[in-house]
């Protein structure tokens, strides 16, 4: 089988739910071995006694075991290719045993995708507590420069390699209640150039993606909400809020993160690179409708 990974081995952050999994599974796909951490499939409440409620709030309540977020279940439905280990990639111990996992059950690390992420429950500015500031900030940019700083030793061993984080364009334009998101997602996008820069000696590039409105949990069983959406109601309204008729889905991200982690953008580095229909560059975009329609003076 000759597939357009053959050979590597890849962690995939956040890799039991949305585009994550689309990304482990695609990974897995084109021939890589994956090692994919996610939070343990424990209830909400197990999340909430340890985080406590405020930070807790940030994650899906409907976190179930044997639900979207079993990552044990996913490596078995994979097989061979992928490993799963429960990880919150704010604890640096537990960040840096995934990478160890990789580099000791596979031989090595090629790409690093720091893809895990919250957002959506923050409120506004003058709103958002500090533990749920922190929470997001932790998640969304602390964990995705220890990401880089764990894995830039090992992918450096290999010769080289990619690393490839999850933003947002939540970075580039403002999305009134996402200031914590925004702000992370910017510092992602920023971090990305420096570690571009920094490791580019080393040929390890640095990229991150951008997504626009993506069909996942994080939108349609957000905290926000009492009780989940319905996904195909989600996905009708994303494809009214873009150039492009549809929505975006999580294979969207996971076929822009393969590009990235193969040899195929071996001269791409310290890119941002926007995945959302058209949606962050529509003018159209807050001009009311009927401003258009006055008759002919
Ligand atoms: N869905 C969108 O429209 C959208 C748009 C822009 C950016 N993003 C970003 O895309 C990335 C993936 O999100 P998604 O939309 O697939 O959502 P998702 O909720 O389906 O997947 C995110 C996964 O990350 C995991 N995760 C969260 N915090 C974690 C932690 N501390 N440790 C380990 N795992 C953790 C979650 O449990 C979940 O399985 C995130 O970084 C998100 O911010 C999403």
């Amino acid at each position: 089988m000759s597939g357009r990974l053959n050979g590597k081995v890849a962690v995939i952050t956040g890799g039991a739910s949305g585009m994550g999994l689309a990304a482990v599974e695609r990974f897995v796909e084109e021939g890589a071995a994956v090692v994919f951490c996610d939070l343990p499939p424990t209830s909400h409440s197990e999340l909430a006694a340890r985080l406590g409620e405020q930070q807790a709030r940030m994650h899906h309540s409907r976190r179930t075991a044997g639900g979207p977020n079993d990552g044990y279940a996913i490596a078995q439905r994979l097989g061979n290719g992928a490993t799963f280990v429960p990880a919150d990639v704010t604890d640096p111990e537990a960040l840096a045993a995934v990478v160890d996992q990789a580099v000791t059950r596979y031989g090595g690390l090629d790409i690093m995708f720091n893809n895990a992420g919250i957002g959506g429950a923050e409120g506004s500015i003058v709103d958002c507590p500090d533990d749920v500031w922190n929470r997001v900030v932790d998640v969304d940019l602390k964990a995705v420069w220890r990401g880089i700083k764990l894995a830039a030793p090992h992918i450096a061993a290999r010769g080289g390699g990619s690393i490839i984080s999850t933003a947002s364009i939540a970075a580039i334009i403002g999305f009134p209640g996402l200031g914590a998101y925004g702000a992370a997602k910017a510092g992602v996008v920023e971090l990305t150039r420096v570690a571009a820069v920094e490791l580019g000696p080393q040929s390890i590039r640095v990229n991150c993606i951008l997504p626009g409105g993506v069909v996942t949990p994080l939108i349609y069983d957000s905290p926000l909400f009492e009780r989940a959406l319905d996904p195909d109601a989600i996905r009708a309204a994303l494809a009214r809020s873009q150039p492009l008729p549809r929505a975006g889905e999580p294979l969207d991200i996971a076929n822009a993160a393969l590009w990235l982690a193969s040899d195929e953008s071996s001269f791409v580095t310290g890119q941002a690179i926007v995945v959302d229909g058209g949606m962050s560059i529509d003018a159209r975009r807050g001009i009311p409708q009927d401003a258009f329609d006055q008759p002919p003076q």
